[in-house]
């Protein structure tokens, strides 16, 4: 790889850091060990539209075991404060938390991802330094980055979306297949362009041809998706 890669590129391997988290100290690539993660930033603790998201994502905690994924927040605050707010997002949204947040009151693992923010300039802390936006890494087991997000602060994400590709991904790494547009675990899947229709015949018996660079699969045991 040369180095003036973007290290945060889809493909790129996650950049390593050490941080304190709600649940104790970690080594993010100890953390990943064999799991898929999911690294999403909010701008600051105890804003109303992170208390939702951080709810809602506390609610899908199953579907995320489900699938083997880890989920880890960061926002530019310490400790403590993480610490009284997760009671708060517990008694708003009737969870209990249980995914760690990194204290990033210092902004060095924002900095390294790329998490703050340079357009909203109401989004900043007492000292005027930026918060960070909503972003979102899906990185997998092999400590790759699969996917990269990033949301304004003034919108709440759609977590239900990225559970659908995390599914897509993890059907795509076991299958040569790809996802349309919109679809859903356990619905019809496209057949990999890569994939010869000889191999498409034996790969998936009955797939059907649209055109000759669309053909549609059906994958034998995926179960419709409880999201
Ligand atoms: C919020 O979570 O509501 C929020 C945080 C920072 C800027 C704007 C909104």
């Amino acid at each position: 790889m040369s180095s003036d890669r973007n290290p945060l590129r889809l493909g790129s391997i996650a950049p390593d850091f050490e941080a304190e988290t709600t649940k104790g100290h970690i080594k993010f690539h100890d953390f990943i060990g064999n799991s898929w993660v999911i690294l999403f930033s909010h701008p600051a603790d105890f804003t109303p539209v992170c208390t939702t998201e951080l709810g809602v994502v506390a609610r899908l905690q199953p579907k995320f075991d489900e699938r083997n994924v880890k989920v880890i927040g960061l926002s530019a605050n310490g400790l403590e404060s993480h610490q009284e707010w997760i009671k708060d997002i517990n008694e708003v949204n009737d969870v209990d938390l249980k995914f760690p947040i990194i204290a990033d009151a210092d902004r060095k693992i924002s900095t390294l991802y790329d998490m703050l923010d340079y357009q909203d300039l109401t989004n900043l802390d007492a000292k005027g330094i930026p918060f960070t936006v909503r972003s979102v890494f899906i990185i997998d087991p092999k400590k790759t980055i699969r996917l990269t997000l990033s949301y304004p602060a003034s919108t709440g994400r759609n977590f239900d979306e990225i559970l659908r590709v995390v599914d897509s991904l993890q059907l795509g790494d076991k299958n040569r297949i790809t996802t349309p547009a919109n679809w859903k675990h356990g619905e019809k899947v496209i057949v990999h362009p890569s994939v010869t229709n000889e191999e498409a015949a034996t790969l998936f018996p009955g797939f059907k041809t649209v055109k000759p660079y669309l053909r549609f699969a059906t994958l034998p045991g995926t179960q419709p998706a409880t999201i």
